[in-house]
């Protein structure tokens, strides 16, 4: 049968760091606080642009696959921080690879990365194509208002990629099943507000949009999304929690993590988490987390994987993914970002100054 199995992976984090200590020095905040609270120790920050993180993590995936640029049909970026909204992101990446291919962002927040994959699958599956690279990159550190504590240290920057290839199998492989939704009803909870063509460019607002929400909420809600979305791939998989090695959730806090592992009655142990090393990375949280799994060896050949994301519209989405035979990379790609300057605290000092003089409502 026509399986869309998982080939090649790489991820790209920018240098420079944010500690929790860091942040303890232009907020009331504390180290303990944010660990306890969100599992989170530190986040990175980009000196450069979304699609120079997504191009060095699809540069390492395409490695790992043992493909070339050309060889690909579509290039798929899900992300909600663009550095362009013309052209997209894919483009520039598509331009950078030399790839000639279709190419299209998605933006479906956090959930962007697993909304990918289900859709690269259908055209797999279908025939219509064969090599897809999905990647979720983000710079949502452009987003933050550093005054706003609640927010502020939960996100971070970075990208993380997949390739997805048509493959010839005897059993079911690769992306076995999926599923996205979107509950428009919770939209207001989780917004940039104030960005885009309803931005009023010509007076002192202007240039004042941040990332919003209503964090409670929020995090019931993802719990909710993430956990009937899950049941249904599984359902449709023909799979029990136990059959599953391994759950790679969205990383946006440890507390949601282990309460939906809990409600789905999944050992803690099964469950994957890194956001201690680089926060929420919204869309990026899954491709990134699917590298560092591989790489310490959580990922075995063959293994059944959980994944399932949640994000602002309010979108959710799984998948069920058996991995392959091979959980080593084809070939290593040396692409890497420029170096970096400066630190964290540096990277955003001109923010954090500008937003200090406009006090929000
Ligand atoms: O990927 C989707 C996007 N992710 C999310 O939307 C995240 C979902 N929500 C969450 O992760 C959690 O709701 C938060 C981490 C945002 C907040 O955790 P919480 O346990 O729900 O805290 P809370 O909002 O109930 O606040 C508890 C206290 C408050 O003080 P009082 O009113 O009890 O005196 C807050 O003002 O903690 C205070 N607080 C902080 N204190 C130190 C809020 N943020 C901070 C902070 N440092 N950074």
């Amino acid at each position: 049968m026509l399986s869309a199995q998982i080939t090649g992976w790489g991820k790209c984090l920018p240098p420079a760091v944010l500690s929790n200590d860091d942040l303890s020095t232009i907020m009331d905040t504390n180290d303990e606080w944010i660990r306890s609270r969100t599992g989170i120790n530190q986040r990175h920050i980009s000196h450069v642009s979304t699609s120079a993180m997504a191009i060095v993590a699809a540069k390492h995936a395409l490695a790992s696959a043992g493909l070339e640029a050309t060889d690909l049909d579509m290039i798929l970026i899900a992300t909600a921080s663009p550095d362009t909204l013309l052209p997209n992101v894919a483009a520039t990446v598509q331009a950078e690879l030399g790839a000639s291919c279709a190419a299209l962002d998605i933006n479906a927040a956090c959930s962007g990365f697993l909304y990918g994959v289900g859709l690269a699958t259908a055209q797999i599956k279908s025939g219509q194509m064969q090599r897809i690279l999905i990647v979720g990159a983000e710079r949502l550190s452009f987003y933050i208002n550093w005054t706003l504590r609640e927010s502020a240290v939960l996100f971070g920057d970075g990208a993380g990629a997949v390739i997805l290839e048509a493959k010839e199998t005897e059993q079911a492989s690769g992306v076995i099943s999926y599923a996205m939704h979107n509950d428009p009803s919770g939209r207001e909870h989780l917004k940039v507000g104030g960005f885009g063509t309803d931005m009023t460019r010509y007076d002192d607002e202007a240039n004042n949009f941040y990332l919003q929400f209503n964090g409670r909420e929020v995090f019931k809600r993802a719990i909710g999304g993430m956990g009937k979305l899950s049941k249904k791939v599984m359902a449709e998989a023909g799979l029990s929690t136990d059959d599953v090695d391994l759950v790679v959730p969205h990383q946006a806090n440890v507390r949601i993590i282990e309460t939906l592992i809990a409600k789905m009655a999944v050992p803690a142990e099964k469950a994957f988490i890194n956001i201690e090393n680089y926060g929420n990375t919204s869309a990026a949280t899954i491709p990134i987390a699917l590298c560092d799994a591989v790489e310490q060896g959580r990922i075995t050949p063959n293994a059944t994987l959980l994944t399932c994301a949640f994000g602002a519209g309010l979108t959710s989405a799984a998948a069920v993914i058996k991995w392959g035979e091979r959980t080593s990379p084809i070939n290593h790609s040396d692409a890497s970002l420029p170096p970096c300057q400066h630190t964290g605290l540096e990277l955003i000092a001109r923010a954090v100054a500008e937003q200090k003089k406009r006090p929000l409502e």
